[in-house]
């Protein structure tokens, strides 16, 4: 790239240009706006359909819109058995590397082998379509078999991340009214094995739907297994039933494809909706376009398959583009910091997808670990989970992309299904900003009164269009779906993001950050209600208040107030006692940094904790508007 001192802006080379899927911005950017419905279905056109669309977009049910209406189409139809058909056969689909060094390749043909396997068996159990099954595993290919297998068979998955504990898995496996849940014995991480298995024990005892638990079998570590409710994957996978072959089911493209749970504003996880029509869409052209993914081309999208980024662009985007799909298991420094960049030379790495959090916890270590190998297979980089601060992006861009590599910095939400402000490889690239829309959308910042604030204001993010990757609602919530994201702008029918940001002179778009009541630790979406009662419910704390301080290597870290039941004194054993409290109820990723006990906590006339007026002062900045407070 070629580096504008003037500008501060980095621009794509002529090879970058020329070889680019998408070679003009404003042209595309202009049809895709003024034609939003014809622009998405000729996006569609790339994907098998075993039955075209009635209607590009319905809008009849708003905010329910529905994509593709009338449409029939499975997204593994798309994402592998199509591929059976080409030389994509026998191409490598999936490469994955434990974390203790074992390694295991799948081709398009062997993909389909397992997962029609893991289909079949599951069927086995009696998983029907429309049937939503739990799946609680660590990274390995199983992971992904089994949410491929449930979408091959029109049965839906809800993935909860392998860091949740098993109260915060409970919760999400009894608003899902699973019958089956997916698990493992454990997996490496950082050199130990984590206990899955003993986890789910724990938590199907308190969900009384689920009656079956398959555990694959990965390190294999002693386990509880319960007769009649517990069997192991590979016994099942011995069976005759287990045949490698299952027809793929003929899915509306409406049908809910998986639901995941995410992090609002109350203290409940709400279960976003996907479906198989408009997120296939949206994800694969997303995918194709930003990274100008080529038939050669290795994809190593770092996340967990836990978490949106892993669903979309670890595994449904890449694998219907017929990429080669690159997955590891475990922590990024083990056993050295070279881990990472030690699998990009072994495999031959193309593009690396990863978060601020993880370039930051790397960049640490310092440039040897990384410049003693030969990563010149790398042609882009990207970015997501939160803003990338510009020393950390120019780290990424110098050090791990040798100044050749476009960064793709990423801004999207688990309810966008795929990138909504990103930049492409032949736009100059600021490091710091999400750049401009992606096609078909446009998004703006406003004001309270909900007007356009002027270049460089701050104000509230809005998407003021639908997309094909829009979540079809929340699970059993549909109310709360529309007064999250459609209230706050319900007479123009905006979306509403949650997230405050900046557009500069030039258009570029500079997210800050949340502006409600969603904290980012690590790239990780959790929400300060959560935490709270997670906390309140430890017998000595009366009340909490959460928030996040910017911490240099997390980008946020949890801070809670918390005014403990008269007669209780602080102390660092409570202080730490509480802290594990927070990591029993919801996973170590909610650990607070810090406990402040307090005498009293800001709060509105009508009872509701003033944040915002905590965060204040623990930063010692202005207040700002405290009319309302109570104290
Ligand atoms: C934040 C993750 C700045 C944002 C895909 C959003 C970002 C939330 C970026 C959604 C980015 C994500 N720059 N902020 N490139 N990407 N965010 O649902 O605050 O886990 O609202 O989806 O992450 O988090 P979620």
């Amino acid at each position: 790239m070629i580096f504008d001192e003037n500008k501060g802006m980095y621009f794509p080379t002529e090879d970058i240009v020329n070889q680019a899927n998408v070679k003009e911005y404003e042209k595309l950017y202009k049809y895709s706006i003024e034609h939003r419905e014809e622009f998405w279905a000729e996006q569609a056109e790339y994907l098998d359909w075993f039955k075209k669309w009635d209607k590009v977009l319905d809008d009849t049910d708003k905010p329910f819109y529905k994509w593709f209406q009338g449409g029939k189409i499975n997204i593994v139809h798309n994402a592998i058995d199509r591929h059976l058909k080409t030389a994509n056969r026998n191409k490598i689909a999936v490469i994955w590397e434990g974390e203790n060094g074992d390694v295991r390749t799948f081709s398009y043909h062997a993909l389909n082998r397992e997962v029609s396997k893991f289909a079949n068996v599951l069927k086995s159990m009696g998983v029907k379509k429309g049937d939503i099954v739990t799946i609680y595993m660590p990274q390995i290919p199983e992971q992904i078999f089994a949410m491929l297998a449930c979408a091959k068979i029109g049965a839906v998955h809800s993935v909860v991340y392998g860091g949740f504990s098993n109260e915060a898995l409970s919760e999400r496996i009894r608003d899902a009214e699973s019958r089956v849940v997916v698990t493992a014995d454990g997996g490496f991480r950082r050199g130990k094995v984590t206990d899955l298995k003993g986890i789910v024990n724990e938590a199907v005892v308190l969900c009384p739907t689920v009656e079956v638990v398959i555990t694959v079998k990965r390190t294999g570590h002693d386990v509880y297994m319960e007769n009649d409710r517990d069997y192991w994957y590979h016994d099942l996978e011995s069976l005759p039933i287990a045949s490698p072959n299952c027809e793929t089911e003929e899915t509306d493209a409406n049908d809910m494809l998986f639901l995941l749970y995410t992090s609002g504003s109350t203290g409940k996880p709400k279960g976003m909706m996907h479906s198989h029509g408009g997120y296939s869409v949206y994800t694969s052209t997303t995918h194709r376009m930003v990274f100008d993914i080529k038939p050669e081309d290795r994809f190593w999208c770092a996340a967990d398959p836990g978490w949106i980024t892993g669903h979309s662009y670890l595994l449904y985007a890449p694998l219907i583009n017929g990429s080669t799909i690159f997955m590891y298991e475990g922590a990024p420094n083990h056993p050295y910091p070279n881990r990472w960049w030690r699998m990009i030379e072994k495999y031959g790495i193309n593009i690396l997808y990863t978060s601020p959090t993880a370039i930051r916890g790397l960049m640490r270590y310092g440039d040897s670990w990384v410049t003693r190998h030969d990563l010149s297979s790398l042609r882009l980089l990207g970015s997501v989970g939160e803003p990338i601060n510009p020393e950390a992006w120019r780290w990424y861009y110098k050090v791990v992309g040798g100044e050749k590599c476009p960064i793709m910095d990423t801004w999207w939400q688990t309810e966008t299904g795929g990138f909504m402000i990103t930049p492409l490889p032949i736009m100059p690239l600021k490091p710091g900003s999400a750049s401009k829309p992606f096609f078909g959308n446009e998004i703006s910042v406003v004001n309270e009164q909900h007007e356009e604030v002027k270049a460089g204001e701050e104000g509230a993010l809005v998407i003021k269009n639908v997309w094909p990757g829009l979540a079809s609602g929340i699970y059993k919530d549909p109310e709360k779906f529309v007064e999250t994201y459609w209230k706050k702008y319900e007479k123009e029918g905006w979306y509403h993001p949650g997230d405050s940001a900046r557009i500069d002179e030039d258009g570029y778009i500079w997210v800050i950050g949340r502006s409600d009541d969603v904290i980012k630790v690590s790239g990780y979406r959790l929400g300060t209600a959560e935490i709270e009662s997670a906390l309140v419910s430890h017998p000595l704390v009366v009340e909490a208040g959460v928030i996040p301080l910017p911490h240099n290597l997390k980008g946020n870290a949890i801070h809670a107030f918390v005014i403990l039941k008269t007669g209780t004194s602080p102390s660092r054993e409570l202080e730490t006692e509480l802290k594990e409290h927070v990591v029993k109820m919801m996973g170590p990723i909610a650990k607070p940094e810090e406990i402040i006990f307090s005498e009293s906590l800001p709060k509105t006339r009508s009872g509701k904790i003033m944040r915002r007026v905590l965060k204040a002062r623990a930063l010692g900045q202005d207040e700002g508007d405290i009319s309302t407070l109570e104290e």
